[in-house]
């Protein structure tokens, strides 16, 4: 058995970085990874108070947590956020890519601003985090080139890229959110086999899992409830499901749906405009 998560620096706990973790669904991701033995590297862009306070409640549970900023729409921004993660903590063992641009256009709407826009986050970002960690992987296990190594101290890491079980029960609404989150998906299963047998790549696609400020409570729960199983995911199912496809090591190049069955059914609009 290979030693997947086996950090090198003084801190034992494997090191995850999660993007867009300062609120709502990274939050709890870095939450859960840091209940289960997980160093969390949380990032975030503008939301520094949330971010801080995310840092703190994961170094209460796994010591360690740090804080990195970066606009990921950037491109040298994020081809420097691991190598600043690895210079502060030591080691990166998996990246989860939870943050997101979420705006509204249609077909009729789209234009090449908002495309960039998206791509640049959703897809792009995710992308080159992948292609970072699995650079580190390869100069962690060149470190002793003198030594050959066995398989139980080969390093190799995983990533998880959110996705979004629209895809799979497709709307017109937020096309350009879209169209980044299914080349995302089709990302995820190149960057498997590119990337193998370092690191795993799979996605996590929740369902209507957090409201936002385009619907009410009411109107959010009665949403929810739209599902073969009478509810979509909650960010603990999700959450749990993001640390299930990090720790399991026969997983790659697949997605798991999150979401009570919703990409099963069939809607006309996106559930904010519903
Ligand atoms: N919420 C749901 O019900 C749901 C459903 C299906 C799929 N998902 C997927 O699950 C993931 C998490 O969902 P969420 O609702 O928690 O996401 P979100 O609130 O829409 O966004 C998460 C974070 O992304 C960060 N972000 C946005 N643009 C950025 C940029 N240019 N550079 C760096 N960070 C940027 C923001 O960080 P700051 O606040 O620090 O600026 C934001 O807090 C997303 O990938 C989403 O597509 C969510």
């Amino acid at each position: 058995m290979s030693a997947p998560f086996s950090s090198t620096s003084a801190n034992s706990a494997p090191t995850v970085l999660v993007t867009g973790s300062a609120k709502r669904l990274g939050r709890e991701i870095a939450l859960a990874l840091a209940a289960g033995g997980w160093r969390v590297a949380v990032h975030y862009k503008g939301s520094a108070l949330e971010a801080e306070k995310t840092v703190s409640d994961c170094a209460a549970l796994t010591p360690g947590a740090a804080l990195f900023q970066a606009d990921l729409s950037d491109e040298s921004e994020v081809r420097a956020l691991l190598p600043r993660v690895i210079e502060q903590l030591g080691t990166v063992d998996a990246v989860v890519n939870s943050a997101s641009t979420f705006e509204h256009d249609n077909p009729a709407s789209f234009g090449f601003e908002a495309m960039d826009t998206h791509m640049r986050t959703n897809t792009g970002a995710a992308i080159i985090l992948a292609q970072a960690l699995h650079a580190h992987m390869d100069a962690r296990n060149r470190a002793a080139p003198d030594k050959v190594l066995d398989s139980s101290e080969v390093h190799s890491g995983a990533v998880v890229n959110m996705l979004d079980q629209k895809l799979w029960n497709q709307n017109p609404d937020f096309f350009s959110y879209t169209l980044s989150k299914a080349a995302l998906e089709a990302a995820t299963t190149m960057l498997a086999l590119a990337l193998s047998p370092l690191v795993r790549v799979v996605g996590v696609a929740p369902g209507l899992t957090l409201t936002s400020h385009l619907l009410t409570q009411d109107k959010f729960a009665a949403l929810h409830k739209l599902s073969p199983l009478g509810r979509s995911s909650t960010p603990k199912d999700v959450a749990a499901t993001v640390r299930f496809a990090l720790e399991n090591q026969s997983i790659t190049g697949t997605t798991l749906l999150v979401d009570g069955g919703q990409h099963l059914m069939r809607f006309e609009r996106d559930f904010s405009l519903m």
